[in-house]
């Protein structure tokens, strides 16, 4: 019996629109010939849709949404429109709407790349963010008042819930539980967060308990980023908060070797919702309709999306690949030091696949 899956696929814009067809490529020619079977539907949506329509999305587009199977994003923002529009009108509620609190970011040198870090290999970087998706930083509180005026002021309010700690540490412990080295960090930042973090900290300690075989700490979160630098291979697993995922899961992927190769899955663990899966990069417009974007975090991404969907099988197909073609050190994009374009690195993925 084939498996159906529905995807809903937002390409979005720049670099979106290159390296989304590369992932898809990918995902098609793994899931030939296996039980998986793909109904893919393409939204027009993002910036270049509200050049056009005044509009990031329709009106109906959660809606819409809801109905998949999984969302498959490339990136959000053109220079043409204020990010926080686009962030706000599509990416963050998106997230929000659907309660998709986990945000995963592997971050691991592959075999054949080089590291910025001078003398590390693939052993000393292997590490996965779950990054607080939902709260935090980016709830979107607060506003500002004396708009123009000398008085001007701008209040951001960061929003942590213990029901919001509690789950995303709790999925934490699982990743870790289930990995080799079963090290749980947890990036913090109670000396001068004294309210979040405190609450973020006693809320771990709590949960720890339940997960005894993994060896947790904790560390503020300036001296997380510097052992990402400095000590690495120390760092299996990384719970944190919205924002402090996102700025680490930057420095991960650029130890990693480039921005372009790391993906991200925006995951609603009770599955009552669609999870989403998108490179980490954005829309690149300084080098978007050059055709030289690196396609690998969106592939990475797509095969993130086929394990979500039950099929760990596809999923090592596509990455298998990946890492035999850049093991190889041929059809290298740009930001991997070489001259292939998007469509040279993607088709020598498809035909390892
Ligand atoms: P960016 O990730 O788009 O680009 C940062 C740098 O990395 C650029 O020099 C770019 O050329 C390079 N780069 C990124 N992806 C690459 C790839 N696949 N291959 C080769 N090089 C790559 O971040 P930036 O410049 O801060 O943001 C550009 C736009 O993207 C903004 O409008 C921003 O708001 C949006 N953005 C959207 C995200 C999303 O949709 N999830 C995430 C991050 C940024
Ligand atoms: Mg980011």
């Amino acid at each position: 019996m084939p498996h159906t899956h529905k995807i809903a696929i937002i390409a979005g814009d720049g670099i979106g629109k290159e390296v989304i067809p590369a992932g898809l490529a990918a995902i098609e020619k793994a899931a030939r010939g296996s039980r998986v079977s793909l109904e893919l539907t393409h939204l027009p949506w993002g910036c270049d849709y509200y050049i056009r329509h005044g509009k990031m999305m329709d009106e109906d587009g959660f809606e819409r949404l809801a109905a998949f199977d999984a969302i498959y994003l490339g990136a959000i923002g053109s220079p043409t429109v204020p990010d926080h529009i686009a962030v706000w009108d599509l990416l963050l509620p998106l997230r929000q709407r659907f309660q998709q609190y986990v945000n995963l970011r592997p971050m691991r040198l592959l075999p054949g790349l080089v590291s910025p870090l001078a003398n590390r290999g693939p052993a000393d970087i292997d590490m996965i963010c779950v990054r607080e998706n939902s709260e935090g930083e980016y709830a979107g509180l607060g506003g500002r008042v004396h708009v123009g005026t000398p008085y001007e002021v701008a209040e951001q309010t960061g929003l942590f819930t213990r029901k919001g700690i509690e789950r995303i540490v709790r999925y934490g412990f699982e990743i870790a539980v289930k990995r080799p080295r079963r090290l749980l960090a947890s990036a913090t930042k109670s000396n001068a967060l004294r309210h979040a973090m405190v609450l973020w900290d006693e809320v771990a300690e709590i949960v720890r308990t339940d997960y005894p075989s993994v060896e947790y700490r904790k560390y503020h979160v300036d001296a997380i980023a510097a052992r990402m630098v400095t000590h690495p291979a120390s760092l299996d697993v990384i719970v944190a908060s919205n924002l402090f995922g996102d700025i680490l899961t930057d420095i991960g992927s650029a130890i990693s070797g480039s921005l372009g190769i790391a993906p991200g899955a925006n995951i609603n663990p009770e599955r009552d919702f669609p999870s989403m899966f998108e490179p980490i990069h954005g829309s690149a417009p300084d080098i978007a309709g050059r055709g030289v974007a690196n396609p690998i975090g969106a592939v990475w991404a797509g095969a993130m999306m086929l394990d979500h969907l039950g099929h760990r099988d596809v999923h090592d197909r596509i990455l298998g690949a990946v890492e035999r073609v850049v093991a190889s050190g041929k059809n290298r994009t740009p930001d991997l030091g070489g001259t292939a374009t998007t469509k040279e690195l993607s088709d020598a993925i498809c035909t390892e696949i």
